[in-house]
């Protein structure tokens, strides 16, 4: 059975539409990339599936409907989001910001929670009682993405978890991110680094001005020469972000 899936999805915002008649799909424990250039409608794609924004079109969720559930309900359900503005408690403690993410749980279970995150994330154990506002750029990243651990999701959602991050740091994300796909959580990865997406991934999108444009397997997606070309080119031959 698919974790996520979404049929004809469109959204917009007023009268101008983001996202276009979106169908996608994420197997159980699958890793799916979506990748695309800014304005695309990557961040609206990830935004509609969590119900923070109202959307057309089917979006089923272990095979349950979502239509008009509010967010709360659909993280209840095991949905999680790390948004592209990671949204952390600058002022609080590393561990405060974990434990808010598992408040589901109640405090009973919270400690094994953040064990287990703990495990998963050793430099947040390290620094567990460091303001979150003081971390360093690869580290804000693993905490949203630890946060959102804290919740048991059964679909992970990562908004361009490499964005502005060095390259180095970089690959330790992309190694994080395969380690929880390891954990048996389904990822949903919107990226704009297209080469690391796509090494990671099982299965990508391509999406361009809110349709998608070619969709396959990741490993056949990076060798197809329009993907090449405008993705992993040389004009993008460092791997790098481009920005
Ligand atoms: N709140 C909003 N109001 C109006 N238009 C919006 C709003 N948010 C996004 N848009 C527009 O919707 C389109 C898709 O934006 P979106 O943020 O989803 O793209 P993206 O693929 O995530 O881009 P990026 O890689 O830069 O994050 C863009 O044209 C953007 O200007
Ligand atoms: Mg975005």
């Amino acid at each position: 059975m698919s974790v996520l899936s979404v049929e004809k999805l469109a959204v917009s915002y007023g009268a101008i539409p983001a996202v276009e008649d979106i169908s996608l799909v994420v197997p159980e424990g699958g890793l799916v990339t979506v990748i695309g250039p800014n304005g695309a409608g990557k961040s609206t794609l990830l935004n509609a599936i969590m119900g923070v924004l109202p959307s057309r079109g089917a979006i089923r969720f272990l095979g349950r409907d979502l239509g008009g559930m509010p967010v709360e309900a659909r993280v209840h359900q095991g949905i999680a989001l790390v948004p592209e503005k990671r949204e952390l408690f600058a002022t609080m403690s590393v561990a405060d910001n974990l434990l808010l993410g598992g408040f589901r749980f109640g405090r009973r279970h919270a400690g094994d929670e953040l064990d287990r995150v703990y495990g998963l994330f050793p430099r947040l154990r390290e620094r567990h009682r460091q303001q979150a506002g003081t971390l360093s750029g690869g580290e804000r990243q693993m905490l949203a993405m630890g946060r959102a651990m804290m919740g048991k999701p059964r679909l992970l959602m990562l908004d361009e978890p490499s964005l502005g991050l060095a390259p180095l740091i970089v690959r330790d994300i992309f190694r994080i991110i395969a380690d929880l796909r390891a954990t048996g959580v389904a990822i949903l990865l919107v990226e704009q680094n297209a080469r690391a997406a796509l090494q990671v991934a099982d299965r990508g999108y391509v999406l361009e001005t809110g349709r998608v444009t070619l969709e396959g397997d990741a490993k056949t997606l990076a060798a197809d020469p329009r993907i090449v070309e405008m993705y992993l080119g040389a004009a993008s031959g460092s791997g790098l972000p481009s920005r």
